[in-house]
């Protein structure tokens, strides 16, 4: 079995990145990256590469070396499943909003969909490769659903999950921590491992079973998600005693069993993984019936909520426990930096609670576009307030925050320790205040300039 023609459906932040440092790598391989909404492909297919639907650093400079070479971007779904021996499955799996599970469970039906289109269309075998995030035993769906296709074609299904973060996606890929790869069928792990072996040294390619190499996603993305809770959980207490977070996170991560990655106190975490696969880690336990296994990573999620809620809570706080007709400078949307994702990021619900204390948002994101902020403002429930009076974007970062009684900054973008912050100072309503929930800030000095700076755990 040998690798050579791959196909990867869905080309979103996991599907794009991943097969152009795949591309990149393995000239020799052809790879078509299709997707069922044409206008993404077009985007991907454009010139204007500062404008491909993921923003990641290097990724445009990748894009312009390969397209058109051996990476090809499609909306011909059924010719490129045909074409390829391989087949990687990069569709969305969000936490289902309807039926069974709703709230908890990962929503399969684009999984499914694309794996009844791989068992209609093909006329060969293939390897399937489950590339998006799932739950544990989706591979047996997978089987069974190719298996019990009238083409009696052979498929030999392969888990082989993405470590990638946002923001380092490129460095992720080129100088992974290990690749992993699950499956049953011998020669098709062999074969993934072969590509892999282009670039990546032989001892980081962890081969498993199915079923461990589905859990130990989901188990990873639980940890750092734990990680994060615990040092945000500390954060309070520091913020109460007097203790510093940034002290408390170098003196313990010192500590070679602990290690220092990933103790960075924050508004709480974002992104598309963390909550979800918490949610689905929860949903899973409970459905073996263990609850003490369920309850005890589900308050990863209630310290993330919590973290979230107290940072707006502190604002109204101190704004003396009114928002009405205060103007609010939000700097940053993303869920953290160098990307333009904003799923689940904290500074949607910050806002959210901000707005229902009649705040007016006054917002810039280097990289988000405008249209995405109202659509996730819009995409909330219990709203007791009007986006089009309430919500401005701004493309200029001294212009959000012109006159504004507070900032709240919400993404750790770098360039925003560069602005001018004694021009800021000058423009805002005084008692100008800082509620930074990064830390992003922390060395500026800025009560200095007038600012009243509060910052998630303690100065
Ligand atoms: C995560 C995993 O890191 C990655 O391996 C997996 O494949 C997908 O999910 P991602 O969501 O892109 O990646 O970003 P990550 O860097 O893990 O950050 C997640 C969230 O945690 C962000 O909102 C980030 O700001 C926050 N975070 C991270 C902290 O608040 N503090 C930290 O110390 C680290
Ligand atoms: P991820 O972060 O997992 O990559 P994204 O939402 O960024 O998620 O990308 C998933 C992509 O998969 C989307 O562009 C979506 O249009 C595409 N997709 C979903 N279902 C299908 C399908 N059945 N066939 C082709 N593409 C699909």
């Amino acid at each position: 079995m040998e690798i050579k023609h791959i196909c990867c459906i869905g080309a979103g932040y996991v599907g794009g990145p991943t097969m152009a440092v795949l591309a990149q790598k393995c000239p020799h391989l052809r790879i078509t990256i299709v997707d069922a909404n044409p206008e993404k492909i077009q985007a991907w297919n454009s010139d204007d590469l500062q404008n491909l639907p993921v923003f990641e650093p290097g990724l445009a400079d990748i894009i312009q070396k390969v397209r058109g070479k051996n990476l090809f971007f499609s909306t011909d779904i059924d010719k490129s499943i045909q074409e390829a021996d391989t087949l990687f499955i990069s569709v969305n799996t969000p936490t289902k909003t309807y039926g069974k599970g709703k709230g908890m469970a990962a929503d399969l039906k684009f999984v499914e969909l694309c794996v009844r289109k791989i068992a209609e269309v093909s006329k060969d075998r293939k390897i399937v490769i489950e590339k998006s995030t799932i739950p544990v035993k989706t591979a047996s769906l997978i089987k069974t659903i190719l298996e019990q296709s009238d083409s009696k074609v052979e498929f030999h299904v392969l888990s082989n999950p993405e470590f990638l973060a946002e923001g380092t996606a490129v460095e992720n890929l080129v100088n992974p921590d290990r690749v992993l790869i699950g499956g049953e069928s011998m020669e098709a792990i062999e074969a993934l491992s072969k590509v892999y072996e282009n670039w990546i040294p032989k001892e980081k390619i962890i081969t498993t079973n199915l079923w461990s190499s589905e859990l130990s996603k989901l188990v990873a993305n639980a940890f750092l998600a734990q990680r994060v809770s615990s040092i945000n959980a500390i954060s309070e207490l520091c913020e109460a005693t007097g203790a510093n977070i940034a002290e408390v996170a170098k003196a313990v991560g010192s500590d070679s069993r602990i290690g220092p990655k990933f103790l960075n106190a924050s508004v709480g975490f974002g992104g598309s993984c963390f909550q979800k696969d918490l949610l689905n880690l929860v949903y899973i336990a409970r459905s073996y019936n263990l609850d003490a296994v369920a309850d005890y990573w589900e308050q990863v999620l209630i310290i993330n909520n919590h973290q979230k809620k107290r940072f707006a809570d502190q604002i109204v706080k101190k704004l003396y426990n009114t928002l009405a007709d205060k103007k609010i400078g939000v700097l940053g949307w993303a869920f953290k930096k160098d990307t333009n994702d904003t799923r689940e990021s904290p500074a949607i619900y910050v806002s959210h609670d901000l707005l229902n204390e009649q705040a007016v948002l006054q917002i810039f994101d280097p990289k988000v576009k405008k249209q995405r902020i109202y659509e996730d403002l819009e995409s909330l429930t219990d709203k007791d307030y009007d986006l089009n009076t309430q919500v401005q974007v701004f493309q200029d970062p001294y212009e959000a925050l012109h006159e504004v009684h507070a900032i709240a900054v919400l993404t750790e973008w770098e360039e925003f320790k560069e602005l001018d912050w004694e021009k800021i100072y000058k423009n805002m309503r005084k008692p100008a205040f800082i509620f930074d929930g990064r830390r992003l800030l922390t060395d500026k000095n800025l009560q200095d300039l007038g600012f009243k700076y509060y910052v998630i755990g303690g100065e």
